[in-house]
């Protein structure tokens, strides 16, 4: 541990005495009504805003009651898996035209794709010197903070930064959508030159190329890849491009694009949340959790030593102690997540692929079980079910992708999301958005130095 990031004595008395004046007693919650998370008691969120990008339906209302339904999600009104199952008959990549619905709320017609698809393609292009002078200075073992450092400093070399006139917020969205990939890709080919002495590999973006076959395209040193593993990628990208505007990265957008803040601003902001092991984060954690459970469980077919493992998770006795069964439960869905549905269907027949059928067979029993185990463990006031991180994961890993790079790909297809959103509150110009805060302290008197008694620990 280096001298910047040691915990000193007198840092850990700090540490204990803000957790002690920090606390607040959780019943105070209750008896001021707080809506803690920004949701009710049934997990319904409280109502911030209104949105025409996204929509996603957990429930439905039975003689006024609120009743769970399995999960489904809509793209501008369309159902994201009719959009899916549309573009995978017509054989073709769909993500560049998720990305052109959610910005501007109609699917694109031949040309208009086309058209979209070379502007994405001219706008795929770094400043002069950008990787060399950015990307290779002091990289990070983390690529998201990677990603929004890149982000912040792409502010500097934008001569129109702080305009945010919808067309050029437009154009900065467009360029941020064409440049994540390169961003995280050579991000990530940086950190592991620089921390394990592989071979540098800078590859070009190829004109012609997708998204998801850019990526792969970059990352792989001999710049080979599968029509299937570009389209499970690709699938996998439209899944992530979009969830409403109450997912905590996207409200994350909304907030900070409401105090008038520049693109780069707003977009590094909205990474730094995906980040969150709750949020995007959660990704690797189901896959470095699917290790730890491979090395620490003799039998995968056995439930009981599985449902034994799964309580200690949630008892903070297995992995990383924090009491979560990562890629189960979501703030919104309970009896289903249908972005899980659909990335299960494809990594059955990638796991059969790629021989890895006994790992699935794993993953669907955690499925089955970890439901029960976590609504006998804590306080359910809706079900939880396997959600998207779930299964990306998996995929990723059967894909080959570094773990490294898991959260940056849910960000590559995230932004297109969060673009729409922050050109949707610029173009609704709302006020800036200030929630409140009750103050639960009680008033005292202000004491000078001299009247100050030392304390004791
Ligand atoms: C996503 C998540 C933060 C939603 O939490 P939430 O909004 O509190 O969801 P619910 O209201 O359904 O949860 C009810 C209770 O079950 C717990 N719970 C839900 N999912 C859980 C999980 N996977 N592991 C352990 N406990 C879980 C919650 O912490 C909550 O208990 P608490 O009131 O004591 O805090 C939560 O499910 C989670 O942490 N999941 C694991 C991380 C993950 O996969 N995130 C990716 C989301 S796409």
């Amino acid at each position: 541990m280096s001298k910047y990031s040691e915990i000193t004595p007198e840092l850990l008395e700090l540490a204990n005495l803000c957790k002690r004046n920090s606390a607040i007693d959780p019943e105070l919650y209750a008896k001021y009504d707080v809506k803690r998370g920004l949701r009710d008691i049934s997990g319904k969120g409280v109502l911030t805003g209104l949105t025409e990008i996204c929509e996603i339906l957990s429930y439905t209302i039975v003689d006024n009651d609120y009743v769970p339904c399995e999960g489904k999600l809509y793209y501008r009104g369309v159902d994201v898996e009719e959009i899916i199952d549309g573009f995978m008959k017509e054989d073709r990549f769909g993500f560049e035209e998720v990305t052109y619905l959610l910005m501007f709320g109609e699917l694109p017609s031949k040309k208009q794709l086309e058209d979209f698809n070379a502007l994405i393609e001219r706008y795929r292009e770094l400043p002069p010197s950008f990787v060399r002078d950015i990307i290779m200075k002091a990289p990070s073992k983390d690529m998201m903070n990677t990603l929004a450092r890149s982000v912040l400093t792409l502010y500097s070399y934008d001569d129109q930064a702080d305009n945010i006139t919808i067309e050029n917020v437009m154009r900065q969205s467009m360029q941020l959508i064409a440049l994540f990939p390169l961003l995280s890709v050579y991000g990530y080919q940086a950190y592991t030159h620089y921390y394990f002495g592989n071979s540098l590999v800078i590859h070009p973006p190829k004109p012609g190329l997708s998204t998801a076959e850019s990526i792969l395209y970059m990352l792989r040193p001999d710049m080979k890849y599968s029509q299937l593993e570009a389209k499970i990628l690709d699938i996998a990208l439209v899944l992530h491009a979009e969830h409403g505007g109450g997912n905590n990265s996207t409200f994350t957008t909304h907030v900070v694009t409401s105090s008038g803040t520049d693109t780069y601003s707003a977009i590094a902001a909205s990474l730094g949340s995906l980040k969150g092991p709750k949020h995007g984060g959660a990704n690797i954690k189901v896959m470095q959790m699917f290790e730890d459970m491979k090395t620490n469980i003799k039998d995968w077919t056995d439930e009981e030593e599985v449902s034994s493992y799964l309580s200690d998770l949630l008892n903070k006795k297995a992995f990383d102690k924090s009491g979560l069964i990562y890629g189960m439960g979501h703030a919104v869905y309970s009896i289903s997540d249908p972005r899980a549905n659909v990335l299960k269907q494809y990594v059955k027949s990638l796991s059969e692929e790629k021989g890895l059928l006994k790992e699935f067979g794993l993953y669907e029993m955690v499925e089955r079980l970890a439901p029960e185990i976590i609504a006998k463990e804590r306080k359910m006031y809706k079900g939880v079910s396997a959600n998207v991180d779930f299964y990306s994961g998996f995929v990723y890993h059967m894909l080959g992708l570094p773990a490294e790079l898991y959260t940056p790909i849910f960000a590559i297809a995230r932004i297109s999301g969060w673009c729409a959103h922050r050109l949707e509150e610029l173009i609704n110009a709302g006020k800036i958005i200030r929630p409140a805060y009750k103050c639960v302290a009680k008033h005292r008197p202000y004491q000078t130095l001299n009247d100050r008694e030392e304390s004791t620990n």
